[in-house]
This record gives C-alpha cells, structure tokens and sequence, in this order.
C-alpha cells in the first residue's frame, strides 16, 4: 500500500507543501523577530531622550523632580542613572548602572547607545538603550531605560500560535487537494494497470477507462486502447495466418495422398493414366516445396531475420534479365510485351531481391493477361528514386481488392497460385527501403509500380 501510486502522490504533495510551510513560517519569525526588537529600541531610545530632556528642563527650572518609581510605572520600562547627583540628596531613587556595562565617560553625546545586561536584583536578560545626560556641556551621567527580553518573546509566541494554526489549517486543505488529485491522477492509472495485467495475459477485450480529459493520462489511455486493438489485430492475424498455412500445405498433400492410395491399391490400372497421377504428385510435391520456401522467405521477413546483401547492381541489366525470362511466353501467347529501359541507374542493393520482385509482379502481369494483351516493362530514375514499372491489360483490381492481394494466402489464382506472391514482393521491398504501389483501372488493366530509393 505504501509503494502504490494512491500513497506515494499525495504524501509527496503534502511533504512538500508541509516543508515550504515550514521555510516559509522560520523565515516570517526571524523576520518578526528582527522587526519587533527594532520597534522596542526604536521606543527606549524615544524614552531616553524623553527623560535627558525633562530632567535637563527640571534642573534649568529647579522645579520639584520627578520620582524615577512614578515615572516607570507610567512607561512600563526601568529607569537607570549613572554619574554625578543631580538634585543635591534627591539622587536615590534612581536604579543604578553597573558600571563594569556602561562606561559612562565614553558614550558618544547626543545619540542612544543599545546594550543587553541582566540586572543583579533579576535574572531576566534586559535590551536597554543609554543615553548621556549633559548640560551646559557638562557631562552629568548617563541615563538608559531598559525592557526584558521575554517581553519581545511573549509576542513572537502569538505570533508562533497563529502561524502553527496557519500551517494546520494550510495542511488541512492541502490534503485535501492531494487526496482528490491523487484520485484523478491514480484511478485511471490503476484502470489502465488492470487492463495492461489482462492484456499480458492475452485477453485484448478489455475495458480501458475513458478518461476525458485532455491531459497525459487521457493520451496514455487512448493510446492503449489503439495498442491493445492492434494486439488484438495482429493476434488475429497470426492465427488466421497459422490457420491458412496448415490449409494451404494440406490441399496438395491430400492431392498427393489420393493418388498414391490409388497407384498402392492398384485402381488405376491404364498406364496413361497412371503416369497423368505421378504428375500430378511431382506438380504438387513441387507446390508443396515452393509453399515451403515462401512461407518461410515471409516468416524470416517478418521477424526481420533476413540477409539482405549491399552490391553494385546495375538496374537496367536487371530489367533487361527478367524481361527476356518471359519473351518466350508472350511469343507463344501473342502477347504485345515490351520495355523501355532507357535509363542506366546503378544502385547499392540486393540483386536477387530485386529480380524476385520485379519477376513476381511481370509473372502476375502474364497470368492475369489474356493471350493477344500487352504487357510493359519500363524502368525511370528521378528525383532520388528507382522506379520499375509493370503495365498489363489485365482484369485490373478493384479499390476493395488492391490492399487484400497483398496479404499472405489471398489468391484468386485456382490453379497453384499461393497468394503468397505481393505478400513476399511487398515485405521485401520494404526491407529494401522502398515499396510497391499499384495504379488499376478495372476491366482496363494495372500497374504495379516497385520504388527504391538510389
Ligand atoms: N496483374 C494483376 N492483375 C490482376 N490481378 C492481379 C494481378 N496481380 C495479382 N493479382 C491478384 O492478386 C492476387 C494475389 O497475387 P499473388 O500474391 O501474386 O498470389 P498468387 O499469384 O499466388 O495468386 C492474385 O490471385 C490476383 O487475384
Ligand atoms: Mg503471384
């Protein structure tokens, strides 16, 4: 519970406004405490000027003096005097200076001098503030006023009481807020834990919070719907591709399986007929181990465990290659094959690749072709690219078909066709850096176009 998300937020928030509520109140104390002590010697030195001027006008008037008792009860604060008597026999009822604190000769005239001492007849520490007492240019003593310290204290106590409050109270809200954001922030998270915890078990129809907001967790949460659907989408596939690869080599083995059982059992007794089933077996051994090798040149794609070679290749002696392999067929069906590989690009490449593609898309072209069409071939270098052309006047693709033939095993092709074909042709030219494109006009015919970058 302690290491769970719903803990750790709210109390990190809360230590840290804890901590800078803290800071905060330390720095207003000292503050406080600078300013209130400067508020107490800014009075003492008020009083002590008050108190050399009255009893400078005392003695030029010679009126009856004050009784220094009286006078401290009307301020709050003792009354010192230290030096010459100032009224003959009217001196004692001033409290008296330690001399070993002030030195009352030295005090610069005309100004207060601020001092801490603790009386002998107090333990309390006192700030008091002395200040000269001259006439007429004579020095006569020194009078100071002082105040105990714990006076100041007594109100850096309140004010230590109400910040304590304040910090409660600020605490208070502050958890509050982090509890509440913490449910925000921690509800959809564990939502989304729970449904990452069914995904890794391998159930993709999950509930995935739909959390409205606009912020990260809102993003984190679509973008995990949009994950598990693709897991659930490749998921599929893999099955439905595990699904037609055992379907696929079944067909020619049960081929190959009925005609053996017929050739053992001895039914087929005509010789003619019996040599038509071995072809059929070797055609369909033959199917069988093309079967193999493609699914296995897709399987390596897929997992991009496939070799691909750097080499010089020259593309126009490569299309000049794959064109010649068919000229024979077109002769023989009537075909109006042509080519125009007038350009001479020469690119870092595997070789073999490319023929396999570029082979793969002119043998769709011829078995798509009916006898007396045409078939082209064109290869162009611009703007960076290699393109390779194929044209024919096939039954072209319709929009709905052109991204399904180029998954594996789709195949409209009865007559030993795999629909393995684009699958390969596309991954590799993928894994080559380019790809293949395909322009169709139904009942016209397509134009499957190979890119590779130059
Ligand atoms: N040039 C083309 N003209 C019309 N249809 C085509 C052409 N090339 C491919 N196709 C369609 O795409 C399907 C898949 O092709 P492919 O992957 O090569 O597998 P296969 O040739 O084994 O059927 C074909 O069965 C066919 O329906
Ligand atoms: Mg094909």
């Amino acid at each position: 519970m302690f290491r769970s998300l719903r803990f750790r937020l709210p109390a990190l928030f809360l230590a840290g406004i804890a901590l800078a509520l803290l800071i905060a109140s330390a720095v207003a104390l000292r503050l406080f405490q600078d300013y209130a002590r400067q508020q107490s010697v800014r009075e003492l030195q008020r009083e002590a000027a008050g108190l050399t001027e009255l009893f400078g006008q005392q003695i030029a008037t010679e009126a009856q003096p004050y009784a220094p008792r009286a006078l401290e009860k009307t301020t709050g604060d003792r009354i010192y005097y230290s030096g010459l008597p100032l009224f003959p026999g009217e001196n004692s009822g001033f409290r008296q200076l330690p001399l070993n604190i002030v030195d009352v000769n030295a005090l610069p005239a005309g100004r207060g001098t601020v001092f801490e001492f603790t009386p002998a007849d107090d333990d309390r520490r006192y700030l008091a503030v002395a200040r000269p007492f001259e006439e007429n240019n004579v020095r006569f003593g020194v009078f100071a006023v002082a105040k105990p310290r714990a006076e100041l204290q007594a109100q850096w106590v309140t004010l230590l009481q109400r910040l304590a409050f304040g910090i409660v109270g600020g605490l208070l809200v502050a958890a509050g807020l982090a509890f509440y954001l913490s449910r925000r922030i921690s509800g959809p998270m564990r939502q989304l834990a729970g449904a990452a915890d069914q995904i890794a078990e391998g159930r993709y129809e999950v509930d995935i919070p739909d959390v409205p907001s606009g912020d990260e967790i809102g993003h984190l949460a679509d973008r995990f719907r949009e994950m598990a659907a693709r897991l659930a989408e490749a998921d599929e596939r893999e099955r439905s591709f595990l699904m037609s690869v055992s379907h696929e080599l079944r067909t020619p083995l049960t081929a190959i399986r009925g005609h053996v059982d017929a050739l053992r059992e001895g039914v087929v007794e005509d010789p003619e007929l019996r040599s038509a089933s071995l072809d059929v077996i070797a055609l369909e051994a033959d199917r069988l181990s093309r079967l193999v090798g493609d699914i296995l040149d897709l399987a390596k794609l897929d997992a991009h465990r496939f070799t691909l070679l750097q080499e010089e290749v020259d593309m126009q002696a490569l299309c000049e290659r794959a064109y010649t392999a068919f000229s024979e067929e077109a002769r023989r069906r009537a075909i109006d094959y042509r080519r125009d590989v007038e350009a001479h690009p020469v690119i870092v490449t595997d070789g073999d690749r490319v023929l396999q593609i570029i082979s793969n898309l002119l043998q769709n072209a011829f078995r798509w072709t009916p006898d007396g069409g045409r078939i082209g071939l064109s290869l162009e270098h611009a703007n960076g690219n290699v393109r390779v052309a194929v044209d024919d006047t096939g039954p072209g693709i319709t929009q709905d078909e052109r991204e399904r033939i180029f998954r594996p095993f789709v195949s409209q092709d009865g007559a030993g066709g795999t629909g393995l074909g684009l699958a390969i042709a596309r991954e590799l030219a993928a894994a080559l850096g380019g790809r293949i494109d395909l322009e169709s006009e139904p009942g016209r015919g397509s134009r499957f176009l190979l890119v590779l970058p130059s």
